[in-house]
């Protein structure tokens, strides 16, 4: 097998995408960065490459319209670069009870966190398999595994990614194409900070640090792992939600989600 050389990476000005970015070019890949914010991608790209021997590539990109991903492919393609790892991470999340979220947001939120990493899984997942080797890396979170009032459609959709990466790792079995879906729990980013004050209520030792979290996720998708969770307290949160009666976590959920 030749060496698993380039790794995109969407979201990658902020965050985890940062720090995703910062690993695998720590660990010799090359990098394409996605994300909207053209200046702090180029920046960052020259600050990799003072540091690493790697070559990064800037696409500035905004991946919610439906045609986004087919744009970038077919961009990234007239550049005849490879993509050897897709890091589907670009996100957002917005903490409002339905009934008063702007429809617009709405219909943001569920079109990049789902749509468009559906979208771009499929455009560069071909070019995998015929060369019989690859690494889809999707970004889901600890609410892949319960539901989250107040936040009900950030929930929901990171549900999907969770069974859309578990459905296609199981299509994908003995192409040497692997599928880890990344489920972080609370981890500081300005995600986090941004998320109507939901951040002062989480004591500091159930927050993770990106660069750490990243590290991790890395050696997951490397081993092929399909779920890949961080922090023990992540893990037994999950076991939790996944062992106990759904009534149940959904009730908890809702009582934490009025004391708020
Ligand atoms: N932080 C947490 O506690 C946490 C927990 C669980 C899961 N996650 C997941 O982890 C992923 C990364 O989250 P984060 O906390 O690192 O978020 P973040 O700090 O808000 O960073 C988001 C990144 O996505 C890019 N982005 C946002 N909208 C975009 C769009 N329309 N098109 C292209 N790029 C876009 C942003 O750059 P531009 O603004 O320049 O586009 C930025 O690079 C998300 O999928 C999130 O759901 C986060």
């Amino acid at each position: 097998m030749s060496k698993l050389n380039t790794a995109l990476i969407t979201g990658s000005s902020e965050g985890i995408g940062r720090s995703f970015a910062e690993i695998y070019a720590k660990n010799g890949h090359d990098l394409v960065l996605v994300a909207r914010n053209k200046i702090k991608l180029e920046e960052f790209a020259q600050e990799l490459k003072a540091k690493y021997p790697v070559e990064v590539e800037v696409f500035a990109a905004d991946l919610i319209p439906v045609d986004a991903a087919q744009k970038l492919f077919e961009a990234i393609a007239l550049k005849e670069i490879k993509i050897d790892i897709l890091v589907n991470n670009a996100g957002m999340m917005q903490v409002e009870k339905l009934s008063e979220s702007d429809p617009q947001k709405l219909n943001n939120l569920l079109q990049l966190n789902i749509q468009s990493l559906v979208n771009m899984t499929q455009q560069f997942i071909n070019p995998m398999i015929n060369r019989g080797q690859g690494k889809i890396v999707n970004v889901g979170s600890i609410a892949s595994f319960m539901p989250t009032p107040n936040f009900a459609a950030y929930g929901a959709s990171k549900a999907f990614v969770l069974s859309f990466s578990e459905g296609i790792a199981e299509e994908l079995r003995g192409t040497g194409v692997s599928v880890t879906c990344v489920c972080p729990g609370m981890t500081e980013t300005k995600m986090l900070s941004h998320a109507e004050g939901m951040e002062k209520f989480i004591p500091k030792f159930l927050k993770a640090d990106p660069m750490e979290l990243a590290a991790q996720a890395y050696k997951a998708s490397m081993k092929g792992d399909v779920v890949f969770l961080d922090k023990v307290a992540n893990k037994l949160l999950v076991q939790w939600a996944t062992h106990y009666p759904r009534w149940l976590v959904r009730g908890v959920n809702g009582l934490f989600a009025r004391f708020k």
